[in-house]
């Protein structure tokens, strides 16, 4: 098979940025692609919060002249290696300007259009420049959504482009990047106006996203079962006719083996396997005693990582488990960083509970490990998930996962059926306390149970998640778009 030649850029790329799982995927498709011989070429701003002093200029890449907005900002290239010595080759876009003196990745500054306009840009300008010519240019989120109409319009001058299609992926409809309208020309589009979306248009506003979904050649998402629910009027964001129209695939996420392995996993106190769970014993010991929970023997401790939005269910926290800490044996950790009310919630549970709830707020990523390996359980009653990783990490460190049947979730957890005995975790259907609650006294139960509890977790262990198992997906729908 011939190697395919990729133009992947995106707002996060793990290990450098990340806020959550789309951070995950993009670090994981620059591996694998690689891996499996493509030339990947990946593109992400040089933020401020970036160390920047084990990067290499490209010395062909120095003050690129783009006009956004009717300024001249001027990018430089630098390039790093993705997983240390011997890893693909990640390139950093560095522009002061819109990019660095701010710590976050997400800026609440007025040029957030302008910034990552820019990456796209940026990526396009360097492709360039490095006399690339991209079979497939793939955009990840609002944030590159522009990339797919570039290619047709301002770039459609230069016969490297001539061959490139290009893939837009969803992660989340919930953030589409709109603007005012105005805003449109200065991300160089004014030309073109006539090809953003007329009704936005007349409604006064552009949005990257939809300017995406329209252009692309072929649009994605990352599960089945949201293929089907975006396509739907209560779960398609208001762009369910768009994306009936024009088609889309859902290719499921995978998960980063070598980032996501109980056995190898350097956060931890200690490592174990399939054959040997002695090591998780000793990590929920640990990750009680650390967040100065009471020791339980009995009753499970339930595990929950996430950014605190209201996709993650929140909402239904104290009615469905304020009832389940009072009245049982269990334990529950939460590490999540985002809206302060949702934190003001979880601490208040954390007073009302001191050794049985407890909170951590901020982002850490060695706690994000602990907590995965020493919960009994984890908790996702997500109200949507288009994909999700957490609960697809928990299986494989042998920690149950308690899901709402949505999305990535209801593809990637199955049930527990006592009479057969299949299943790898404890799904519920609707969106209320009472399924959540059901859920946490279904595991209680289950979990006193050591031997149906063991053979839950085993048979979690036992599902193959990689990405190597998912990366094809995306292979066949690049070949067939190149060959188109
Ligand atoms: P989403 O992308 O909607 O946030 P996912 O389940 O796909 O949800 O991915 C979340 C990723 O972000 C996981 O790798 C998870 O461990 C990580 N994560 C989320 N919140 C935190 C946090 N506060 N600290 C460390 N890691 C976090
Ligand atoms: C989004 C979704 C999440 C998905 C991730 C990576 O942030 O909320 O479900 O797993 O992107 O695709």
């Amino acid at each position: 098979m011939t190697a395919l030649r990729i133009c992947l850029a995106a707002s996060e790329m793990a290990p450098f940025a990340k806020t959550g799982g789309l951070g995950d995927v993009c670090g994981s498709l620059v591996t694998y692609l690689t891996k499996h011989g493509h030339d990947v070429r990946a593109f992400l701003p040089l933020y401020g919060r970036i160390d920047a002093s084990a990067l290499m200029p490209v010395g062909f890449v120095r003050d690129v002249p783009v006009e956004l907005g009717g300024r001249t900002f001027t990018f430089s290239l630098r390039a790093g290696r993705h997983g240390g010595p011997g890893g693909p080759l990640v390139y950093f876009v560095d522009c002061p300007a819109l990019f660095g003196g701010r710590d976050e990745i997400y800026s609440q500054q007025g040029d957030e259009h302008l910034r990552f306009a820019m990456l796209s840009r940026a990526a396009l300008e360097s492709c360039q420049r490095m006399g690339f010519a991209p079979d497939i240019v793939h955009a990840h989120d609002w944030h590159t959504a522009l990339m797919p109409l570039y290619v047709r319009t301002l770039y459609s001058w230069d016969r490297l482009f001539a061959r490139t299609r290009s893939v837009l992926t969803l992660h989340n409809l919930a953030y589409q990047g709109a603007f005012p309208f105005a805003r449109a020309a200065e991300t160089g589009l004014g030309p073109v106006a006539h090809m953003l979306h007329q009704d936005e248009a007349r409604a006064g506003r552009f949005s990257f996203l939809t300017t995406g979904l329209l252009w692309a050649d072929a649009l994605t998402v990352v599960s089945p079962t949201h293929a089907r629910e975006v396509q739907t009027p209560e779960h398609g964001f208001g762009l369910d006719a768009l994306l009936r129209a024009r088609g889309v695939v859902g290719i499921l996420n995978g998960i980063d083996h070598d980032v996501w392995d109980p056995s190898r996993d350097a956060h931890l106190p200690a490592r174990y396997s399939p054959n040997d769970l002695s090591g998780k014993a000793v990590c929920r010991a640990e990750l009680l005693r650390e967040t100065g929970l009471a020791p339980t023997p009995g009753g499970p401790v339930f595990g929950v990582v996430s950014r605190l939005t209201a996709q993650k269910g929140f909402e239904l926290f104290q009615e469905a488990l304020l009832p389940v800490l009072a009245s049982r044996d269990v334990r529950i950790v939460c590490l999540g960083s985002g809206s302060r009310e949702i934190a003001g919630m979880l601490g208040d549970m954390a007073r009302a509970f001191p050794r049985k709830f407890a909170f951590r707020e901020g982002y850490d990523e060695r706690m994000a490990h602990r907590i995965e390996a020493g919960a009994d359980a984890f908790l996702m009653p997500s109200l949507f998930e288009p994909c999700g990783l957490n609960q697809m990490y928990s299986l494989r460190y042998g920690t149950v996962p308690i899901v709402r049947k949505t999305g990535g979730l209801a593809d990637t957890v199955r049930l527990y059926d006592r009479r057969t005995g299949d299943g790898t975790g404890i799904v519920f259907d609707h969106f209320t306390a009472q399924g959540l609650r059901w859920a946490a006294e279904t595991a209680v139960r289950l979990f006193a149970d050591r031997a149906v509890w063991r053979s839950i977790q085993l048979q979690g262990m036992a599902e193959d998640n990689g990405w190597d198992r998912r990366i094809g997906e995306y292979e066949s729908l690049y070949r067939r778009l190149a060959a188109g």
